[in-house]
């Protein structure tokens, strides 16, 4: 049956694209979906984390999922580290992938850089920690924004080479034709990649390093505004056609924010807005941005002064989240031939 999981990584600031590109999807799935959302620890260490900031960290993303209208008690909510079934999954999947596999991640050349060999060796295999997340749960949907595709095809060519190679084990356990699902990315809407303010060719990220160059979360009203007057565009009005964005990645950016925020399609937006001015525009997104974002705001500061509470919170979804991992995981066990008491 249709089961939605997804992950955010509790590093650095949580920003308009993490919102829009899939916390903002993760609400909405809600009404139609079983649903899953992991706060991923263990995903965050693959480069270095303080500590206490990770713990801090770890809370404000939980803060951000309930915020933002994510359900606890109807759904699971909990944090990677503390259902272990992700880590030995993710191990028996270090061993179905192929390093050539985890080599070819932009991702990974992203971050590990120049210095390939001083990256983590959790670095690499980060893919194959991802796919567990996924297939732990025999998740069917993965809300995620455009960045994630590559992780998510490799999570596909996983679940099929384990599939392939333990067949016969499966079928003679009685798992019938094939153990896991073939998962489906969900990537839709007007804000799959939300791009920097500063630059139209990068995308926003956490790990930027002019805070001007993203919204984030927690920005208060003057600062949102702010940004916003000062986005990068070029001087020309609105196309009056979709088309006419194409080679306009400032604008086309804007234009992708200003529909997701309101709910409109890019579109929608071009018909009421084609040929004004950024003058007349940009305030109007300003408006908007912090009409949605600030009741977030203020409601994940309400929740991060009771840490309390969320720790409680990421506990009892741990332990729902076990339930149906574990059985999953018994299952692998026994396929993949291990010996285990019952
Ligand atoms: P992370 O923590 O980098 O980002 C969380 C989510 O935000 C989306 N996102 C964006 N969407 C649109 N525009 C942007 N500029 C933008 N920046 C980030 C990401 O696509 C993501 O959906 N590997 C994942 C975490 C993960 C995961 C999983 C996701 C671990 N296990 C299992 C799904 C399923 C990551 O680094 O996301």
């Amino acid at each position: 049956h249709p089961r939605v999981f997804s992950g955010v990584q509790p590093t650095g600031n949580l920003h308009l694209g993490n919102y829009l590109g899939a916390i903002k999807n993760f609400v909405a799935l809600q009404e139609s979906h079983e649903c899953i959302y992991c706060v991923v620890d263990m995903h965050a260490i693959t480069v270095w984390q303080e500590p206490n900031e990770l713990a801090r960290q770890i809370r404000e993303v939980t803060a951000a999922f309930v915020a933002a209208g994510i359900d606890p008690e109807k759904h699971v909510v909990f944090n990677q580290s503390q259902v272990s079934a992700h880590a030995e999954l993710a191990w028996i999947f270090n061993c179905v992938a192929r390093i050539g596999w985890m080599n070819r991640m932009t991702q990974f050349k992203d971050k590990a850089g120049k210095d390939r060999e001083n990256a983590s060796l959790g670095l690499l295999a980060y893919p194959s920690l991802m796919a567990a997340d996924i297939l732990a749960y025999k998740a069917t949907h993965v809300p995620v924004g455009e960045d994630q595709k590559q992780h998510l095809e490799l999570t596909r060519d996983i679940a099929q080479k384990f599939n392939n190679d333990f067949a016969e084990s499966i079928a003679a356990k009685g798992f019938g034709e094939a153990y896991f699902p073939l998962t489906e990315p969900l990537i839709s809407g007007p804000a799959t990649r939300i791009m920097s303010l500063r630059d139209g060719t990068k995308k926003m990220s956490k790990s930027d390093p002019s805070d001007n160059s993203r919204i984030n979360l927690t920005d208060d009203a003057d600062t949102i505004a702010q940004k916003i007057r000062r986005a990068k565009t070029d001087p020309e009005p609105l196309s009056t056609e979709l088309e006419g964005l194409k080679a306009r990645p400032e604008a086309d950016n804007l234009v992708g924010i200003y529909a997701a925020l309101a709910g409109l399609s890019k579109e929608a937006v071009i018909a009421e807005w084609g040929g004004q001015q950024f003058s007349a525009f940009k305030p109007a997104l300003a408006e908007l941005a912090v009409d949605r974002l600030a009741p977030i705001a203020g409601e994940m500061r309400r929740l991060m002064a009771d840490p309390g509470h969320i720790d409680a919170l990421l506990g009892a979804g741990a332990a729902r989240a076990a339930a149906i991992a574990t059985p999953v995981l018994d299952g692998v066990k026994d396929v993949v031939g291990f010996v285990r008491s019952r």
